[in-house]
């Protein structure tokens, strides 16, 4: 997609983050944008933005999990706007982290109840009104660096993003004969509120096995105030929908990142390769401590990544700092 004067634009998580980047980059490039958000006090903000600048900007309070409710504003779309999006970007997301293993039911219906369960409704909801409407269009997704790896604290983020990024590889394929673009942006950090992420999460899922606390949450707002800003982020990404390719990476050297990547896996084939990536590690964790990066300190201190405080029987370096 090139021209986009006049496109609808739907954009969830669309009050915050990368997603007020895109509505923002989309909005001046002539779209009339749908911004949508879990919380009513950050769409309040963002379309106070807007209509300061007189764009035409629709802004819905949705759960991107509740399946209802997203016909229903696929639906509102329909009626404000006239007809479906021609660009839908699934941006919103949240995280928590901890070890894997003391991790919840709760802590993975959540995590991926979003990153990845909010993708799904989108497909499902828009994908056929856009191939219905006949005007082609373009899926814009934002999943993570995260999904090319695991982590031992990541286990619920990472596996959602890695589904994610499958998962538009899939549609890509098939929206081919229907003039639907895909692209999936894969960030590593982005100046956002998404350490607050938290504060959406919904009290029948609060049960985690992790340390969260004010501490814990003021740490992560430090840590994502390092990443990249969300406008150039939507630029990077216009490029990138511009140009029809399915990833799109922020940052200088993508191939080497990938390379290194599928070459973890392959060491993952063999014992001798294992020891290999054993080294691999080691000498990144050496040198993370020689470069410290101002972004992770005072993880360790306020028991970031940790196990919740009442779990004892996790390893010693799994549990808060005493
Ligand atoms: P953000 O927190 O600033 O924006 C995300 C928005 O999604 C928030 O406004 C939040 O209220 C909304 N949201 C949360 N749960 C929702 C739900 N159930 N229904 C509807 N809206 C909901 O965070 P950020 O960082 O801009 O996140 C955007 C995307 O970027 C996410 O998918 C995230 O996983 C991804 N990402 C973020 C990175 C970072 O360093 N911040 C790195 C890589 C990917």
């Amino acid at each position: 997609m090139k021209d986009f004067t006049g496109k609808v634009a739907f954009i969830t998580g669309g009050a915050s983050g990368a997603g007020f980047g895109q509505a923002k980059v989309f909005s001046e490039a002539g779209c009339k944008v749908v911004i949508t958000d879990i919380r009513q006090d950050r769409l309040d903000e963002a379309i106070a933005y807007f209509r300061e600048k007189h764009a035409p900007v629709h802004a819905i309070k949705l759960d991107i999990t509740d399946r209802k409710a997203y016909a229903a504003a696929a639906d509102e779309v329909e009626r404000v706007f006239g007809s479906p999006p021609q660009l839908v970007f699934n941006t919103a997301g949240v995280n928590a982290f901890g070890p894997a293993e003391t991790s919840t039911f709760e802590d993975y219906d959540w995590v991926m109840g979003v990153c990845l369960g909010g993708v799904v409704n989108g497909m499902v909801i828009f994908v056929p009104r856009m191939i219905k409407a006949g005007k082609g269009g373009h899926i814009a997704t934002t999943a993570s660096w995260g999904g090319f790896m695991g982590g031992a604290t990541t286990a619920p983020y990472s596996a959602a993003k890695a589904a994610v990024v499958n998962l538009m590889e899939s549609y890509y394929l098939a929206l081919k004969p229907y003039g639907i673009g895909v692209s999936c942006l894969c960030p590593v950090g982005i100046r956002s509120n998404i350490g607050d992420s938290s504060y959406t999460r919904p009290k029948h899922l609060e049960k985690t096995g992790y340390n969260t606390n004010e501490k814990t949450i003021e740490f992560m707002r430090k840590h994502y105030s390092y990443g990249i800003d969300p406008v150039e982020l939507a630029h990077i990404f216009k490029k990138g929908i511009e140009n029809d390719v399915l990833y799109v990476f922020a940052f200088p050297e993508p191939e080497k990142m990938l390379r290194d990547n599928f070459e973890r896996m392959i060491n993952y084939l063999t014992p001798e390769g294992m020891k290999r990536q054993d080294e691999i590690e080691k000498k990144r964790h050496e040198e993370m401590i020689k470069h410290p990066n101002p972004s992770i300190d005072g993880a360790e201190a306020v028991g970031w990544g940790k196990a919740r405080p009442d779990i004892t029987w996790v390893a010693k370096e799994h549990r808060v700092p005493d």
